[in-house]
């Protein structure tokens, strides 16, 4: 029987960076994952192909209607989506291939198959075809992610109600897509299928878009999307689908009850939300105490109730993001060889990749308003900033919340052009305990995007400069 130190089941991002930090301190490491490739949702079909396609579609959209704008006549560009996609596959391909090559640089085993935890300490390994084999583990982390939740009574065949795995594969544009769910699968991957020729309807339970986003920024961001052609449907569910004719019929009820309408559909995309996965692993015959959410119960040090078996990523409490998944498999890879590992839940950024982006860390106003905590706010808006103006990129704002007394930074927004790389020097300054004058006083290059984010720091203490 193969034996190893650890032993991690599932590739994603919290299982492959755990593997190469423990392998980095010193352990003999193996990681099961029943996909063809590793890299898990995220790399597969997640972060890594959204972001490929938002990222040409962004571009196509720029061919037709910014470039004009700046002088530069270009004639109307012409959508070649085999193309596009498989610009999105070798993407994909490339960075799973690199997950293997840094398997093999760690001297990582690397095992294809599905994994179950028969006992602590054990891991069987069925493949898809072959021999189950039984892997010897010092420990076990079960990074197996999540899955889409589906939409009870919806049946979902990856063609005409799809999630966003079909909506990253479709062969042609819809004309009519109806977007189930305001959150960041639905308008990340509306806006690509929008920009690409679609009618985007959204339908969202809430009275509100990005639900957990700060509520201005949402408020903004919604009406730039409903400029660019997004329609919405708040406070609204879908009941039903029928796919049997030629478009399909997509009935939508008021969320508190009322009169139901009938839209017609090309394709619906359901993306309500994530569900945790442990399918098949075997976790209640051994012991492991999931929450009432079904995600793997652990302690802050990421045990289960199991001694021996641990919990990181998506399958776990937490924001379901790549880089909280990356951050805990080195805290325990860390933790597991004797170190102090640790995340820092209060510095976790979110980035939402549309045009513009909306980026976010810390605390939002409603939940500062709901702890009680008094805290002033610093805004500053791109149509004052010169990078953005040279750009025309004038959308948005950033937007900094400070503690009152102490003036410690407890939370940041923006929604304008690049947020998501903008958003880094604030994720800095909270996990450094920074103020608004630490920030308000580091010389930033002129003319850049990041002066916007400065001066919205000098507007904590009322002393922007150029507004
Ligand atoms: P996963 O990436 O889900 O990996 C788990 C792996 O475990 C899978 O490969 C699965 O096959 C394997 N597995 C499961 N059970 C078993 C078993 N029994 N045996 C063997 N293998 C098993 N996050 C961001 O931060 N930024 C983004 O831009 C972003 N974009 C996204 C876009 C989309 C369309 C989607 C769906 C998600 C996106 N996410 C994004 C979320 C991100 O993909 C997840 O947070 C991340 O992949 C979670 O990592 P993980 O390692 O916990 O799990
Ligand atoms: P989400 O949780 O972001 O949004 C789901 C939305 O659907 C919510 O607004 C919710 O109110 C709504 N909803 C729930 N039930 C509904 C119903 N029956 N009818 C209508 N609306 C309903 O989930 P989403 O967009 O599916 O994404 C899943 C996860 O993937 C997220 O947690 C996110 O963290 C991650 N992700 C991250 C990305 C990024 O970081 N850029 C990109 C894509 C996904």
């Amino acid at each position: 029987m193969a034996s190893y130190d650890l032993v991690i089941i599932g590739s994603g991002p919290a299982g492959y960076v755990c593997a190469i930090r423990a392998a980095q301190l010193g352990m003999k490491v193996a990681v099961v994952e029943k996909r063809a490739t590793y890299g898990g949702t995220c790399l597969n079909v997640g972060c890594i192909p959204s972001k490929a396609l938002l990222y040409a579609s962004e571009m196509f959209e720029e061919a037709g209607h910014g470039l004009e704008k700046l002088g530069v006549k270009v004639n109307t560009p012409k959508l070649d989506l085999k193309a596009m996609m498989a610009h999105k596959d070798g993407t994909v391909k490339s960075n799973v291939d690199g997950v293997a090559y840094l398997f093999k640089k760690n001297k990582i085993d690397g095992i294809q198959g599905t994994g179950k935890i028969v006992a602590p300490g054990k891991v069987e390994v069925t493949p898809e075809s072959g021999d189950a084999q039984t892997l010897e583990a010092k420990s076990i982390v079960i990074a197996t992610g999540s899955d889409s939740t589906r939409l009870p009574g919806i049946e979902i065949d990856e063609k005409k109600v799809v999630t966003s795995t079909g909506a990253l594969e479709l062969t042609k544009v819809p004309a009519k897509l109806i977007v189930v769910g305001a959150g960041v699968i639905g308008l990340e991957l509306g806006s690509v299928w929008a920009r690409l020729g679609s009618e985007v309807t959204v339908v969202e339970f809430l009275d509100r878009i990005l639900p957990g986003m700060d509520g201005e920024v949402a408020k903004q961001f919604q009406r730039l999307l409903q400029k660019q052609g997004f329609t919405f449907k708040l406070g609204s569910k879908v009941t039903g689908v029928d796919t049997s004719g030629k478009t399909s019929k997509v009935t939508v009820e008021p969320a508190k009850g009322g009169d139901a309408e009938t839209l017609d559909a090309d394709v619906v995309l359901v993306a309500i939300g994530r569900v945790p996965y442990t399918e098949g692993l075997g976790l209640k015959e051994v012991g492991v105490e999931l929450d009432e959410r079904g995600r793997v119960k652990t302690d802050a040090h990421y045990k289960t109730s199991v001694d021996g078996i641990y919990a990181i990523g998506d399958v776990i409490v937490g924001p379901m993001l790549a880089h909280k998944g990356e951050e805990e498999g080195v805290a325990l890879a860390e933790l597991l060889a004797g170190q102090a590992g640790h995340v820092n839940y209060d510095a976790i950024p979110g980035v939402v990749y549309t045009s513009p982006e909306v980026a976010s860390v810390g605390k939002t106003e409603e939940e500062l308003k709901e702890a009680g905590v008094e805290y002033a706010v610093g805004k500053f808006p791109f149509t004052a900033n010169g990078r953005a103006r040279a750009m025309n990129k004038t959308d948005g704002f950033v937007k900094i919340l400070a503690d009152k007394t102490t003036d410690r930074v407890l939370g940041a927004h923006i929604v304008g052009p690049v947020a998501g790389e903008l958003i880094a020097e604030l994720t800095v300054l909270i996990e450094f305990g920074g103020s608004s004058e630490d920030l308000a006083r580091v010389c930033h290059a002129h003319p850049t995007l990041s002066e916007a984010v400065k001066e919205a720091a000098l507007g904590v203490d009322k002393r922007s400069l150029h507004i």
